[in-house]
């Protein structure tokens, strides 16, 4: 059997103030296989089967937020990155609850050549996680984000437009245009769509002649994708042996209209992040 074809083992986990069901099969070690929920820890993300081992659980842990630096905080939206070589365990726990809601990932990645960027909602109680994206250290295929998740309970509140902002602000810093990893679910699938056609048409509407890499130059989107997402738009057209930008005003409005809401906007001023060496 493929991971995919699995059946879905655990139905449901505990992970800060919420109960959560699963959507898909994830591999847990087996003496877990028979839970019907298990309880993390939402800062350690450690799991276990009983509801009072996480209570005794809680009052040992010394963590409040996840393992790593925080790079971006406004408000009460703070970002973290979290090296998964220097903490293996906290990855390979994220890696583990994420696949209960993503059909198709590799379930066992080696944690350590990725970074982790967990977004978490802060309050005197600490810093919940709420969302993450996953990024190699070293892509071969320019990928500038690999696994995308907003935990159920704060899905389409602008988080995950958020983390793709986010992921391309980090492309724009190592000056280097990126693309986000394939496949992609049909959630992340729409969520990328929107992004690119609400950040791509912004700048053609405000741009007249605009070239698609100097877009990509602008954006840290890769040409293919701005490509792509024009031609989706049908705003792209080939003419005497070259690609025209279509520049009907009316008709980029509408698409801006049909693309919703520019979502949480990355402060980036708040952002303090050298590349990854
Ligand atoms: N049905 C239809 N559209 C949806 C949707 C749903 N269930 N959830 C989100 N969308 C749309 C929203 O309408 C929004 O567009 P809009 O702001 O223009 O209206 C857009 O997708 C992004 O929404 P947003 O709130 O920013 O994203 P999110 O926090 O819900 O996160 C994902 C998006 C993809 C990260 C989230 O759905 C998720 O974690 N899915 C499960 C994991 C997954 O599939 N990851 C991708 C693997 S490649
Ligand atoms: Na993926």
């Amino acid at each position: 059997l493929q991971e995919h074809e699995k059946v879905k083992n655990i139905a449901k986990i505990e992970l800060g103030r919420f109960e959560m069901e699963t959507w898909y099969f994830s591999p847990f070690p087996p003496e877990y296989n028979e839970c019907e929920k298990l309880y993390f820890c939402e800062f350690c993300l450690n799991y276990m089967k009983k509801k009072e081992q996480l209570l005794r659980h809680m009052k040992k842990c010394q963590l409040k937020h996840p393992p790593g630096n925080e790079i971006y905080r406004s408000g009460p939206l703070s970002m973290f990155e979290v090296d998964g070589m220097k903490n293996k365990v906290y990855s390979q726990n994220l890696c583990s609850i994420s696949k209960l809601f993503i059909e198709h990932k590799a379930a066992n990645i080696e944690v350590g050549g990725f970074l982790f960027y967990i977004l978490c909602e802060c309050d005197d109680r600490g810093c919940h996680i709420v969302a993450y994206f996953s990024k190699e250290k070293h892509s071969m295929d320019s990928c500038n984000l690999s696994c995308i998740l907003t935990f159920p309970p704060y899905q389409k509140k602008g988080y995950g437009k958020f983390l793709i902002a986010f992921s391309y602000e980090l492309s724009k810093i190592e000056g280097k245009a990126g693309t986000p990893e394939r496949p992609l679910s049909d959630l992340g699938s729409v969520s990328y769509k929107r992004y690119w056609t609400r950040v791509i048409l912004d700048i053609l509407k405000q741009n007249n002649d605009m070239t698609i890499v100097e877009v990509s130059n602008m954006t840290a989107i890769k040409p293919y994708d701005i490509f792509n997402t024009l031609r989706e738009l049908e705003l792209v057209k080939y003419k005497n042996g070259q690609y025209i930008i279509s520049k009907n005003r009316k008709v980029i409005d509408l698409h801006l209209q049909a693309a919703g809401s520019a979502g949480l906007p990355v402060d980036v001023s708040k952002l303090i992040w050298t590349p990854y060496r």
